[in-house]
């Protein structure tokens, strides 16, 4: 079992805001771990840091064993994210969707079809994989967004994402792996 991710010490100042006071937490390979917490809690400062859009003022954290800091690169082919607004192209397919997806992260053809198909099975949406996703109902999109940042990851990846659209006073971010 491997951790997917280590949060060691993480912290991040704003100027003279500390957003993040030195975070630790892992998620084993496997997990499905809900980070939470009041508004302004630091949740979206550490998910930042996590996927490379932020740097942290201390610390440190491990993707797949992959230093954020060291190794930012292999730390970033491990991680997917999927924010709480879709990114999806409503006027493009859900199969184009994820031949894009795949494509923007280097995923080689055959490969980024295999894994789309496997993947739409699993979820269910592979009927509809032709439909543009501009008609999906909300779940349905989610669902394909998340089915995009999986085949844009590596084959043992961790994916970041929202499982259901929750607007509510907490965020709920699930990181969820491949062993699903
Ligand atoms: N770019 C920024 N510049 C300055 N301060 C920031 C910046 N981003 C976040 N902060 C501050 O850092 C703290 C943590 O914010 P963050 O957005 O990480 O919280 P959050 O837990 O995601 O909150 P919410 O539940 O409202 O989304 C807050 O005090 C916020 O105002
Ligand atoms: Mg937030």
């Amino acid at each position: 079992m491997y951790k997917a991710v280590e949060v060691l010490g993480l912290t991040k100042w704003y100027g003279s805001i500390l957003a993040v006071d030195h975070l630790n937490f892992e998620i084993q390979e496997g997990e499905i771990f809900g980070f939470l917490g009041p508004n302004g809690a630091g949740k979206t400062t550490t998910i930042k840091m996590l996927i490379g859009l932020v740097k942290p003022s201390e610390g440190t954290a491990k993707i797949f064993g992959f230093d954020i800091m060291k190794e930012a690169r292999d730390a970033k082919k491990n991680i997917g994210i999927v924010w709480e607004e879709s990114n999806i192209y409503p006027e493009l397919s859900a199969w184009e969707n994820l031949m894009f997806s795949g494509e923007i992260y280097h995923v080689g053809k055959k490969e980024r079809q295999a894994r789309a198909t496997e993947l739409l099975e699993k979820f269910g949406l592979y009927d509809r994989r032709n439909d543009k996703v501009g008609g999906f109902s909300k779940g349905v999109t989610y669902s394909t967004t998340e089915v995009g940042s999986f085949v844009g990851s590596s084959p043992s990846p961790l994916q970041a994402g929202l499982l259901s659209p929750a607007r509510r006073d907490v965020a709920l971010l699930a990181i969820f792996t491949e062993a699903l």
